[in-house]
């Protein structure tokens, strides 16, 4: 009796991807086996392509669609759909699907039809007349106007996590038959795995949001105690914002210059405990001295965060220009770009909140030029 390796469910049958997670239960599938039903070479060239996708897939739809196809095209079929498991698992919805459009704004309860069948026992099946089968109902039919006359679907698992269901409908030729499904649980596989990786990459996004934002909030509470204004931190981002794109840098760096924006005087938290961070400020500093250390703290604090880590250099020089003022003294004035420079000509302005006090010898052409529009508009 096999296990599969990655979920540990007992394998009866043979197949070559696990019904339940969808993980290859066999070596050497880019060698796939000749015979009726599997896959050939070209369909296996398809499947590794989407497989490579997976992790550099921006647009979840986008993939899911190109999933769906390829396993209707494989399989030989006229329709494909995904569909997903609502938050309450009590309905399925159409993610993607080839076919009518009114498809999207369908759900079909989890304890009805084919599709809920496959969810409830999170295991694939086959119908090759759903007409008679008491398992299949007739309402998505009856809303789409299209006849089903052959279903095989799988369940998309993530971990141990049900997702949703694929289905592929109406063989074109002949009947869906046991190797189909083994074909269908790999491409189940793959969109739930693409499924778990965009969840998972919300879920960071949101625990980074927030931790920008408390930062934020940390470093305004204590920007304020250093005599910076009300909302400082919020006012800078917007502008940088501004001048990143009336100076056409592109969106990583405009990305960059926004962390950098947002936490340019987190330092300030840092001072208050610098032992934790390594740091050892001589007893008695005097505030303009601890004053100066804010950037360089700044900086090895966000350096421990790696999604915010890019920011680290322009937090580091935010008080340092190329002319050789500012500080911390001992950084090389070659070491200040543009990305810098746009953080600092902001701070400058917003301490004074003057444009005519600013120096402008201290900064680029380039860098002024945006900085002068941006006021002025
Ligand atoms: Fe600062
Ligand atoms: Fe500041």
């Amino acid at each position: 009796m096999d296990k599969c390796q990655s979920c540990n469910k007992i394998i009866l049958s043979d197949y070559v991807f696990c019904p339940r997670c969808g993980n290859p239960l066999k070596p050497g599938l880019d060698a796939p086996a000749s015979g009726s039903g599997s896959i050939c070479d070209e369909d296996v060239v398809k499947f590794f392509d989407l497989a490579r996708n997976l992790s550099s897939a921006e647009n979840i739809d986008q993939l899911l669609r190109k999933i769906g196809v390829a396993a209707e095209s494989i399989l030989g079929a006229e329709r494909s759909a995904i569909l997903l498991l609502d938050e309450k698992q009590e309905n399925l919805y159409f993610k993607t699907a080839t076919g009518e459009e009114i498809l999207k704004k369908i759900t079909i309860p989890i304890t009805e039809g084919i599709a809920g069948w496959i969810a409830r026992n999170r295991e694939p099946l086959i119908v090759n007349d759903p007409y008679s089968d008491s398992r299949f109902s007739p309402d998505t039919d009856r809303k789409t106007g299209y006849k089903t006359k052959s279903i095989a679907g799988a369940p998309m698992i993530a971990g141990s996590e049900l997702v949703g269901v694929v289905e592929v409908l109406n063989k074109k030729s002949g009947k869906f038959e046991k190797c189909d499904i083994d074909n269908l649980t790999g491409f189940a596989g793959l969109a739930a795995v693409s499924i778990l990786n965009t969840r998972l990459r919300d879920r960071q996004e949101n625990i980074l949001s927030n931790i920008l934002d408390y930062l934020v909030m940390g470093s305004e509470a204590m920007g304020s105690a250093e005599g910076t204004s009300k909302g400082h931190t919020w006012e800078m981002a917007r502008m940088a914002s501004v001048m990143t794109k009336e100076m056409n840098l592109s969106d990583e760096k405009r990305q960059t210059v926004h962390k950098a924006a947002m936490l340019h005087d987190i330092g300030f938290l840092g001072l208050e405990n610098p032992k934790l961070l390594g740091f050892d400020i001589p007893h008695g500093l005097q505030d303009e001295a601890k004053f100066r250390l804010h950037p360089v703290i700044g900086s090895e604090m966000i350096k421990r965060i790696k999604p915010l880590a890019g920011a680290a250099p322009y937090i580091a020089n935010h008080h340092r220009y190329k002319n050789g003022e500012g500080f911390p003294e001992n950084i090389s004035t070659d070491s200040i770009t543009q990305e810098t420079e746009i953080i600092s000509i902001l701070e400058d302005f917003l301490t004074c909140r003057d444009k005519n006090k600013i120096n402008f010898e201290r900064y680029s052409q380039q860098v002024r030029d945006a900085f002068l529009k941006t006021v002025s508009d």
